[in-house]
């Protein structure tokens, strides 16, 4: 191989066919999400980002989970199945498998090993090319090594790695590990793979052992030593998966702070990696923005606020809400404590106060449902104003209906707007109303029993009580008043 080769790599081996037995999980370990979505989708970007000839994915244990993701987020990839888990080794020849012949740079890494970045892998090429290597392996220093092969170097140089439970007693206090990302030469691969044998602790087929076969040909083993060793790490349990989730968050909200965005308290916001934050967005303590949510310039975000595939628009202000599929206006107010299900559309300066449950819902500019209300399957015109408690009943126990409430129409606290029914613009609706015929334009609708005092009621029908000893003292003052005029 050329050293001044600056071509593609030859093909990235993803192994992700592991059995995970660590996370105690159901679900593959590589589909386990961080900041949103799974290891293995940020091992196939980095892979992806050498635009290499070939890209394979070793997949084995749940295998139809695992198949069935990739169809979804990466349908270009190919796989290969490794039908045992044999260990690293066996993994990558499983991947070979299906490339046939191949020469030049083959790129191994791991589909549990969530923060390298295209970036890295890209240094660790050039490395390779640089150095004239038939292998190169990443490496880091760290704190507590426990569990990770750790690089034995002879004068400097990488001689070959030891697994943990392989390791001596003195190789145990090596701080120097492998990341479990390689590049190697096709042909000393090939080689190397079908020098490896089992008599190891694990009784697998070690990928490592690789690295002392090359260098027994003679051949130039290079160990690129990362200053970043969190890129390094993998996930084995859920202890580490909740570190580098809390750390690749970390990641992304630095990235938005240097981007113009306020981050109050970094450790309890979450943000995922396909989230969209224009400069001077304010997020406070206790927020999580998920999926495809966009927020635009001056919006406040929080405290304790959930938005899942929301639009914010600029200015607005959202408190103590949970949303989802939402379109929330420019100047817009929302919360605090409101829940915003999908199809609900806010506009510019509207509101949706306190305890409001919306659905299917779209509120027009300026319009304004403040208090305790549900609003699902409406369309709230411009301006209009929804009073405290009012309920849009639209479900009769088989059809969900919808309702319309006209521009700038008042309707009054504790009505009950009774679907399908239209109210039209510029109509006044008086409180405690039960509608369910249409209103027609400037109309007042009154829908409620009249109300009747009944003189001496409580006199005569509560005597002795503390109302019945309030109402004398209250019909003697103003009988004194009275008199008094
Ligand atoms: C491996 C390395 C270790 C390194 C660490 C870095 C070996 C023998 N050890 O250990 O030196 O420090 O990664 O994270 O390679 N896999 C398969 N098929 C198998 C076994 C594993 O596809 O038969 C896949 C797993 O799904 C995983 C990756 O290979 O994505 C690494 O396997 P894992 O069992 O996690 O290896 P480690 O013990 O972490
Ligand atoms: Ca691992």
């Amino acid at each position: 191989m050329s050293t001044t080769d600056q071509g593609r790599v030859a093909a990235v081996v993803i192994m992700a066919a592991g059995a995970g037995t660590r996370m105690k999980s159901a679900t593959a370990k590589v589909l386990h999400p961080l900041a949103g979505r799974s290891m293995l989708s940020y091992a196939v970007d980095a892979a992806s980002a050498l635009e290499p000839e070939h890209l394979v994915v070793v997949i084995g244990h749940q295998r139809e989970q695992v198949q069935a993701h990739l169809d979804e987020i990466a349908p270009q990839v190919i796989t290969a199945v490794q039908e045992q888990p044999r260990g690293t080794g066996d993994a990558v020849r499983s991947g070979l498998a299906a490339l046939g012949e191949l020469t030049g740079e083959v790129v191994v890494t791991s589909g549990d090993v969530p923060l390298l970045t295209g970036e890295t892998l890209w240094e660790l090429v050039r490395a390779h090319r640089a150095e004239g290597n038939t292998a190169t392996l990443l490496t880091t220093i760290v704190d507590d090594p426990t569990g990770y092969g750790r690089i034995v170097r002879e004068a400097g140089e990488v001689a070959r790695i030891v697994e943990q439970r392989d390791a001596s007693d003195d190789e145990r206090q090596i701080t120097e590990i492998n990341a479990g990302i390689y590049v190697f030469d096709a042909e000393t691969l090939r080689a190397g793979i079908a020098a490896l044998s089992t008599d190891n602790a694990q009784g697998e087929l070690y990928l490592t052992d690789v690295i002392a076969f090359a260098r027994s040909r003679a051949g130039r083993v290079g160990g690129t030593v990362l200053t970043d060793s969190l890129q390094a790490e993998g996930v084995n349990d859920r202890v580490q998966l909740a570190t580098l989730s809390a750390e690749l968050n970390r990641r992304i909200l630095r990235r938005w702070m240097i981007e113009g965005v306020t981050v109050l308290d970094p450790a309890t916001t979450w943000v995922h990696d396909s989230v969209d934050l224009a400069a001077d967005v304010t997020l406070l303590p206790g927020t999580s923005l998920e999926g495809a949510t966009s927020v635009a310039t001056g919006a406040v975000i929080g405290p304790d606020t959930t938005l899942i595939d929301v639009e914010v628009g600029a200015s607005a202000h959202v408190v103590r809400t949970h949303a989802t599929l939402a379109v929330i206006g420019e100047g817009a107010e929302v919360g605090p404590f409101s829940y915003l299900r999908p199809g609900t559309q806010l506009g510019v300066k509207g509101k949706i106060g306190a305890f409001v449950e919306t659905k299917n819902a779209e509120i027009g500019d300026g319009a304004k449902v403040p208090h305790l209300t549900y609003c699902g399957d409406a369309t709230v015109g411009e301006g209009a104003n929804i009073g405290a408690g009012t309920i849009f009943a639209n479900y009769d126990g088989v059809h969900k209906s919808h309702t319309t409430v006209g521009k700038g129409s008042f309707v009054g606290s504790d009505s009950v707007l009774v679907a399908p029914v239209e109210i039209a613009d510029g109509v006044y609706v008086a409180a405690g109303s039960t509608i369910t015929s249409a209103v027609g334009p400037g109309e007042l609708a009154v829908a409620r029993g009249q109300q009747r005092n009944i003189r001496g009621w409580v006199a005569r029908k509560r005597p002795g009580t503390r109302t019945a000893a309030a109402a004398e003292a209250a019909l003697e003052q103003a009988t004194g008043q009275e008199r008094d005029q």
